[in-house]
């Protein structure tokens, strides 16, 4: 299945999706909890189990999937929004066909992009020629712009937390902003670097406690990762730690998330690109001034 085709099975404005054509947000309140590590692992065990995935780094100004996979892509997504590349021509291959979509590093002006400029991001992947069963996206943390275009763009949004206060307040912000603001009721929370499984519960509960008071949510529990060495030592060899060290704890502990991640259910009327664009008017802008 084509992104094509996944614009349009993700808007209602089109057919529902035919089968299994899947958007993953990898979000966050607060940075440094795991989301680039968990948007490569998972994109490594869905690859592995023969889905064709898609990596898009949607941290725009400070891009760094390729670091973690020790590619240097020529071209990135500067490129698209300046008009001087399309998206087909930026994606490079990563390990086990993974395709990635880079972002710019170091380049302001992609953290500052107009929301048409985001409209026609989003739009270019209308245009991209290429199969893909999982679309993995690697957000920024915090709630920018980008951070809720992209979430409100997915199926589903996973908010990692880590074991820190200030981690669980601002995925509750998070949270609340997509939820009031943007009318996303749907989250996997992901508990990360947790010492054992009954860790993760508990975090999960402390989130689930406050949104199920003040939100209306449906928060589900992805479940948990440990804290590993590996996994450190495999970001810094620049491969996954599937890779590396593939029977390490955490490894495991990705391989079976891919597959909880992958036996969800397919929202139908799920939120989407081409829904979401349409519905704010901006097609028709992007059209004009976008990418
Ligand atoms: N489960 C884990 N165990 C040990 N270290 C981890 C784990 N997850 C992430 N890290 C480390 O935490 C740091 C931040 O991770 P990163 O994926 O860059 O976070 P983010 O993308 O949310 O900013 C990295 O040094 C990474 O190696
Ligand atoms: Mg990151």
């Amino acid at each position: 299945m084509s992104v094509t085709r996944i614009s349009k099975a993700l808007g209602k404005i089109a057919e529902p999706p035919e089968h299994g054509a899947r958007v993953i947000a990898i979000s966050s309140g607060k940075g440094g909890v795991g989301k680039s590590s968990i948007t490569v692992n998972l994109a490594v065990a869905m690859a592995a189990s023969g889905q064709s995935v898609l990596v898009l780094d949607a941290d725009l100004g400070l891009a760094n999937i390729d670091v973690m996979l020790g590619i240097r892509p020529k071209y990135d997504l500067f490129h698209v929004i300046t008009g001087q590349k399309t998206l087909d021509e930026i994606v490079v291959n990563g390990p086990h066909g993974i395709g990635i979509v880079p972002a710019a590093s170091g380049v302001s002006r992609m953290t500052e992009l107009a929301c048409t400029e985001h409209a026609g991001l989003i739009h270019a992947f209308d245009a991209l020629n290429r199969s893909v069963d999982v679309m993995l996206i690697d957000t920024a943390a915090g709630i920018a712009d980008s951070v809720r275009m992209f979430c409100k763009a997915a199926q589903e949004v996973v908010v990692v937390v880590c074991d820190e206060p200030a981690s669980i307040t601002d995925a509750y912000a998070l949270i609340k902003v997509l939820n009031q603001d943007h009318k996303v009721k749907r989250f996997q929370v992901l508990c990360n670097m947790v010492q054992h499984s009954q860790h993760g519960r508990q975090l999960y509960a402390k989130l689930a406690k406050v949104a199920d008071t003040y939100l209306d949510v449906s928060l589900g529990y992805l479940g948990c990762i440990p804290a590993d060495e590996k996994l450190k030592q495999s970001v810094r060899r620049q491969q996954s730690v599937i890779d590396a060290f593939p029977y390490s704890a955490s490894a495991v502990a990705f391989r079976s998330m891919a597959d909880a991640l992958l036996a969800l259910p397919v929202p139908v009327r799920s939120s989407g690109f081409i829904e979401f664009f349409a519905g704010q008017g901006l097609m028709a802008k992007a059209a004009v001034g976008g990418a």
